[in-house]
């Protein structure tokens, strides 16, 4: 039993009958599958807005979806969604609404935190952001000295950087490309001086963005960020209000900090880091790609959180890939999830889709303080797809373990490229559907003894198969279908935490590394003794100073 009074997870019915059904199953394979099902190809799909999604080459049957639906349906996953579509506070352990939707919502819908309706306010702060992003497009906001802004550093770190970093990167080809765009997050000196170091600091504008202003990477950056432009402008500190600008919830930092709250572009509580580049925090991305590109990315967003909301269980996208995760984490123990984008412009999407689903799945607790036992959130990795064939796919292939992978892959090539460059994309396409297909299907023994390969190199040449993908293909990708993706990944990072009973909106397991970093920091500056800290830190302690010469 649970703290909560439910019935653990792993001693449900639902639970118990999916087990025996796994036995039951065995190594079913999918040649098998469809060679008895032909319609299997068509039939095991579903659309969510411009996304088709192929999860025929699944190692599941009906049997097994009806019982992962059976599951969602006793962990009340469609419960706690609506929960948290009111507004309520769904975080349990920070005691916090869980209310990114509601950035996306239309100006009309009501959506109420303590009996406040916060949609107001979010159409408040897209507009100023709107109005802030065409005066620098337009040239209208000058630097100190008047010059036209050119340059945009955005200074965060985590949901701070991750969400803007990779949807800069994704919607390039929608992009001003006059303007030059980066991003700095490693508290790591190297990086502010790489992004920085070619830069007119009259041209520059400064975007600190930070939820909290209180993360130590990001406040060192911006200060030594301002430092680097009054230094090279020759400037008093009133130069600040016209190179920074602040993305918060903390309106008293900012302003301790030197930034005018004028020039602050507010979020709040209920947005958690990772689920917060469609706030404020897309500031940088707004600029970059204008605010209509920009709130067509969030209409994508609000099409399938309406989808979530309101599909049913069979034809829920998000509710199936959340499941999906279960059914190889718990009944499988696969331990990890590729995610393989057949797009140059999606090289950052995998990176940002580890924020959002092992912070917020990374978890040994549950919701009722008690140790789970049953396997939670998976390790997330990827790279785009045709790289990443010549790299680790031979893992995959032919290792010992089994990856579930996610391909995403677009019908148009992207409308800027020109047209030999656009020729290319049915070859890397046609890779997108081969390795799905070699995945899934394999190669025998004898289909290989059938090419005359000689004996003692069958079972080299011999593909196993039954390696489990989900395809999503789309026509092209637009600032809509970015949004429409990001939200479909958000959502089914949210049916696995339901269903394990953990809070995805908390992130202690970060804390502790920050506070002993606090701690350790002057055991080097200064040499100082740090009580407590243990034999083999202080023995590195001391070989980093004496490498340093201290
Ligand atoms: O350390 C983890 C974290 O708290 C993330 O959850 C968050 O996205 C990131 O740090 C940055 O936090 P902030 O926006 O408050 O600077």
């Amino acid at each position: 039993m649970n703290a909560d009074g439910r019935t653990r997870l792993n001693q449900t019915p639902e639970w118990t009958a999916l087990a025996k059904h796994r036995e039951e199953l065995g190594e079913v394979r999918l040649r098998e599958l469809f060679a008895a099902d032909p319609g299997r190809g068509t039939g095991y799909t579903l659309r969510v807005g411009d996304l088709h999604l192929d999860y025929s080459k699944h190692l599941v049957t009906d049997e097994t979806l009806r019982l992962l639906h059976a599951l969602a349906a006793a962990t009340d996953v469609f419960g706690l969604r609506d929960a948290m579509f009111r507004g309520e506070k769904i975080n349990v352990t920070e005691d916090r609404a869980v209310l990114h939707t509601a950035l996306r919502a239309p100006r009309d819908a009501v959506i109420e935190v303590d009996g406040e309706n916060v949609v107001p306010a979010v159409h408040a702060v897209l507009d100023k952001m709107a109005g802030f992003a065409e005066r620098v497009r337009f040239g209208e906001w000058t630097g100190h000295t008047g010059k036209r802004i050119k340059s945009i550093v955005n200074i965060g770190i985590g949901g701070s950087d991750l969400g803007p970093a990779m949807a800069y990167e994704v919607l390039r080809s929608f992009t001003d490309r006059d303007l030059t765009v980066r991003f700095v997050s490693n508290v790591d000196g190297a990086d502010l001086h790489e992004a920085t170091r070619d830069l007119d600091p009259a041209e520059t504008l400064f975007i600190i963005a930070s939820k909290t202003f209180t993360t130590i990477e990001t406040i060192t950056n911006a200060t030594s960020a301002r430092d680097w432009l009054l230094t090279e402008l020759k400037a008093g500190q009133d130069a600040v209000a016209k190179h920074f600008v602040a993305l918060s919830t903390n309106a008293g930092k900012v302003s301790e900090f030197g930034i005018d709250t004028a020039n602050m572009f507010e979020f709040w509580d209920w947005v958690g880091g990772r689920y917060s580049y469609d706030s404020a925090i897309g500031l940088s991305l707004m600029i970059a790609i204008g605010p209509d590109r920009f709130r067509e990315m969030l209409d994508g967003f609000h099409l399938v959180d309406e989808h979530f909301r309101t599909a049913p269980a069979e034809s829920n996208v998000p509710l199936l890939l959340g499941l999906l995760g279960v059914w190889y984490g718990n009944f499988h123990d696969a331990q990890s999830h590729a995610v393989l984008p057949y797009s140059h412009y999606l090289s950052k999407f995998t990176a940002y889709l580890q924020q959002l689903d092992m912070e917020s799945n990374g978890k040994y607790v549950g919701r009722d303080g008690q140790e789970v036992d049953w396997q939670t959130g998976p390790v997330v990795w990827g790279t785009p797809g045709t790289n990443g064939q010549h790299a680790y796919y031979q893992l995959i292939h032919q290792g010992t373990k089994l990856i579930p992978a996610d391909f995403i892959g677009f019908a148009e090539p992207v409308a800027e490229l020109s047209d030999g460059l656009k020729a290319q994309h049915d070859l890397l396409m046609a890779n997108f559907f081969a390795q799905t297909q070699a995945l899934a299907f394999g190669k025998t023994p004898d289909e290989v003894r059938a090419e005359g390969v000689p004996e003692e190199l069958v079972p080299h040449k011999t593909f196993k198969g039954n390696h489990p993908t989900t395809t999503i293909l789309a026509r092209e990708l637009t600032p809509s279908v970015l949004g429409q993706l990001i939200a479909l990944y958000e959502h089914k990072v949210f049916v696995q935490g339901a269903v394990w009973n953990i809070d995805s909106f908390d992130q202690w397991g970060v804390e502790l590394g920050k506070v002993l970093a606090k701690r350790v920091e002057p055991a080097l500056t200064e040499g100082a003794d740090v009580p407590g800290l243990d034999a083999s830190t202080t023995a590195l302690v001391a070989k980093y100073r004496e490498l340093r010469g201290r």
